[in-house]
């Protein structure tokens, strides 16, 4: 994209907030009540909570830099330029043996982690998503009414940056209006949303594609506005708000950057007394090595890729495995890992008659850098909204005759297998590119399980990453009846003047098949490598209070908890389960 010819300004001068550490020398202890692992989307939301009681000394590590005045994280509209930069891990993941082949695995390298990076799209997933949750886990703590007042207690709504009358577009009653993190719809009515919404609004109210005034109500099923994680025209993450500037300033809270951990230490003395207190990490690749303790608990929230890793390098994990890789096993829990959940997305592109397509800058360096400019200058114009605009929720019909094979993998009745993402431009070799928009399929509830797994002892080395996708013919299957039924709708009378031609034209179950399985990516929500479950279970990784299992002084807070992919983007679902554990953590101690 043109833009990034543009991300030599990428610098912006600005006032920095707050105590943000470089270097472990400056800071001024080497003992902290709390000491967390990974300043990411869950990290800050813990340590902001924790460090509200003032006696709580708490160190947030993380192996990134600052994210103030980055402009690719600032930028909503730059989210996907992120992939391959500077605040990337670039991790590869495998495909798994459908796919055969890598793919790029983009997570947050910054200051609030992945919700830096993402996409911003705002959904908490559905009632059922969360009742299934407290019923695999045994804990009613996890229940869509339960979880409530955490929803709203990470939630601030706000206008979209250009201000204009929003009703009609959300239900405010679901929304909470006065929490931490910023949430809006997008500004500038786009050719885009008013088509999709037209035709929903007139398919009918039986319809799948029907409108759904608010898709964040704990039912989703329909189509409707989405929803973002934006501020007056700038990204909203963990960085920005729960480590803002009314909070960077506590005493207490202590936070180092360029901090890669390495290991957890078990600091206990007595045989058999698997209590982790220490935490090993470096600052120079392992050229010299620190370590600093937790007298009450070390959180790991390094993320659904890092968490894992940093329990093997520790010697939690798989016995024979550590064994293989010569790490002494100080824990066996063989979950560690396993069961790594992701969600296949695909693009499918439409050529549209619409002017106001971001395909539009893509061609056109002049009108890229007046964007740029109108965004620096007043936070507003098309950059200043997320890429992603509508979104619809759909379910496969109940007599599809996959259901003869498969129990149905979504939470029940009322929440869908398959989410449409609007998105405004697309990608094409085609010269010169044409006015796209994209209408993409995601499954969000797939049925095979990849892993994550050490490929060396090194701390410093990537781990293996098997995302397995279509490891099960349900997850094709459902794919393939997304593509047919976004093209059902796209091609509805609503459409004529405004779709000209769609991206994917095969129609038979092996050609589908074919396109899907050489195209398909991810939608970067991983989930289950660190899973919840009862504490009666044989087989899970930490306990419904996200302690874990077997050892003390250790919680994992972070997306690897969830037991399987919520039916939504994962950040908010996130935001929730640290809510919840720091009120869990500060129930143990207070
Ligand atoms: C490109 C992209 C687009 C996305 N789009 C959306 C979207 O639109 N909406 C949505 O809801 N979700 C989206 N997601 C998913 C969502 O952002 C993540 O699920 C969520 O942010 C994960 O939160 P987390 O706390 O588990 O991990 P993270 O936020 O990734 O936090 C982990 C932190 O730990 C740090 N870390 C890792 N290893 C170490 C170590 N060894 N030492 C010290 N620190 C370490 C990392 O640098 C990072 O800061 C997207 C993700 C990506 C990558
Ligand atoms: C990811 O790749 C980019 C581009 O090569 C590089 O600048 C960046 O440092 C890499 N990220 C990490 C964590 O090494
Ligand atoms: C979980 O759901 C099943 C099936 O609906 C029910 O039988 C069981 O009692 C529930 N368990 C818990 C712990 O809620
Ligand atoms: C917004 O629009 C609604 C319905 O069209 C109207 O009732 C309301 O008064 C408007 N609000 C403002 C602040 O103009
Ligand atoms: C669909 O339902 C909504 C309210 O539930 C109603 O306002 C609208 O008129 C209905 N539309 C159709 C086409 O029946
Ligand atoms: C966002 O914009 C509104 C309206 O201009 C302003 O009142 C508010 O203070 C801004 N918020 C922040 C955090 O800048
Ligand atoms: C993976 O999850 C399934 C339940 O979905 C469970 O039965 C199995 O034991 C888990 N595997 C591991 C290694 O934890
Ligand atoms: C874009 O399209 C709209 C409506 O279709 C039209 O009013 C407008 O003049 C067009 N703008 C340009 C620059 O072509
Ligand atoms: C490119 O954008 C500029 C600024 O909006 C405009 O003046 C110019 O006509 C555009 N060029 C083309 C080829 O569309
Ligand atoms: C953004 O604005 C600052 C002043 O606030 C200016 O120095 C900088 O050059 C501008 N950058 C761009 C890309 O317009
Ligand atoms: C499912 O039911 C619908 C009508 O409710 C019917 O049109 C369709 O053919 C059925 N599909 C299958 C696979 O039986
Ligand atoms: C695993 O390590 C080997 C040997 O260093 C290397 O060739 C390979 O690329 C690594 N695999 C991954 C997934 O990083
Ligand atoms: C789809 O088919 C049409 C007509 O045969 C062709 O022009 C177009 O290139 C095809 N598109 C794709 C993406 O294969």
């Amino acid at each position: 994209m043109l833009w990034s010819a543009l991300f030599l300004l990428s610098l912006l001068p600005g006032l920095s907030h707050g105590i943000l550490l470089e270097k472990f020398q400056d800071l001024k202890r080497n003992k902290f009540d709390f000491v967390v692992i990974g300043g990411g989307n869950a990290g800050n939301t813990v340590a902001n909570r924790l460090t509200e009681n003032p006696d709580y000394h708490v160190l947030v590590l993380e192996a990134g830099g600052s994210n103030e005045n980055v402009l690719l994280s600032m930028v909503p509209k730059f989210c996907v330029e992120t992939i391959g930069s500077a605040i990337d891990w670039n991790y590869t993941a495998q495909g798994g043996p459908v796919l055969n082949r890598d793919m790029d695995y983009p997570r947050g390298f910054i200051l609030g982690g992945s919700s830096s990076v993402n996409c911003m799209i705002y959904t908490r997933g559905t009632r059922e998503d969360w009742d299934r949750y407290a019923n695999v886990t045994g804990d009613s703590g996890w229940s869509w009414d339960n979880i409530q007042p955490y929803v709203r207690k990470n939630e601030r709504f706000t206008p979209p940056f250009d201000g204009h009358n929003t009703t009609g577009e959300f239900d405010p009653s679901v929304h909470s209006f006065d929490g931490m993190n910023s949430v809006t719809l997008s500004g500038l009515r786009h050719q885009l949303d008013t088509q999709v919404i037209q035709a929903s609004k007139a398919v009918g109210n039986d319809s799948d594609f029907r409108f759904v005034l608010d898709m964040n109500s704990g039912n989703h099923l329909g189509i409707g506005f989405g929803q973002s994680t934006v501020l007056n025209g700038t990204r909203s993450s963990s960085a920005t708000s729960y480590l803002g500037p009314q909070y960077i300033n506590r005493p207490n809270l202590h936070v180092l950057l360029h901090a890669h951990v390495t290991r957890i230490l078990s600091t206990g003395t007595a045989k058999n007394d698997l209590t982790f207190q220490g935490v090993e990490l470096s600052q120079d690749s392992g050229a010299t090595v620190h370590t600093v303790s937790a007298t009450k608990e070390v959180v790991l929230s390094a993320g659904s890729i890092a968490t894992p890793q940093i329990l093997m390098n520790s010697g939690i994990g798989d016995r024979k495995t550590l064994t293989n890789l010569g790490i002494q096993t100080v824990h066996h829990l063989p979950s560690v890992g396993q069961n790594l959940t992701e969600q296949p997305l695909l693009s499918y592109n439409w050529v549209v008659t619409a002017n106001d397509t971001d395909s539009e800058a893509a061609r056109n360096a002049t009108l890229a850098a007046e964007q740029l400019k109108q965004w620096n200058d007043t936070r507003s114009g098309p950059l200043a909204n997320a890429p992603g605009l509508d979104l619809g929720w759909f379910r496969l019909p109940a007599n599809a005759s996959i259901f003869e094979e498969f129990e149905d993998p979504s939470p029940g009745p009322n929440t869908a297998h398959i989410e449409i993402q609007f998105v405004n431009g697309g990608f094409s070799l085609e010269t010169p590119l044409p006015n796209l928009i994209g209408a993409n399929p995601a499954l969000l509830c797939p049925t095979s399980r990849g892993f994550v797994a050490l490929n060396t002892s090194n701390p410093f080395d990537h781990p293996i990453i098997n995302l397995n996708l279509f490891g099960s013919e349900f997850d094709l299957f459902a794919m393939r009846e997304g593509i047919r039924n976004i093209r059902r709708f796209m091609t509805s009378p609503s459409f004529d003047g405004f779709i000209v031609s769609g991206g994917i034209n095969g129609t038979t179950d092996e050609e589908l098949d074919k396109l899907i399985i050489a195209n398909v990516g991810s939608a970067a929500h991983p989930t289950g490598t660190a899973m919840m479950t009862s504490r009666d279970a044989d087989w899970g990784v930490v306990d419904p209070d996200l302690k874990v299992k077997g050892v003390r002084g250790l919680r994992v807070v972070d997306a690897s908890v969830l037991p399987f992919n919520p039916t939504a983007h994962t950040q908010v679902p996130v935001y929730i389960v640290a809510e919840r554990a720091a009120d869990l953590i500060k129930a143990t101690w207070d």
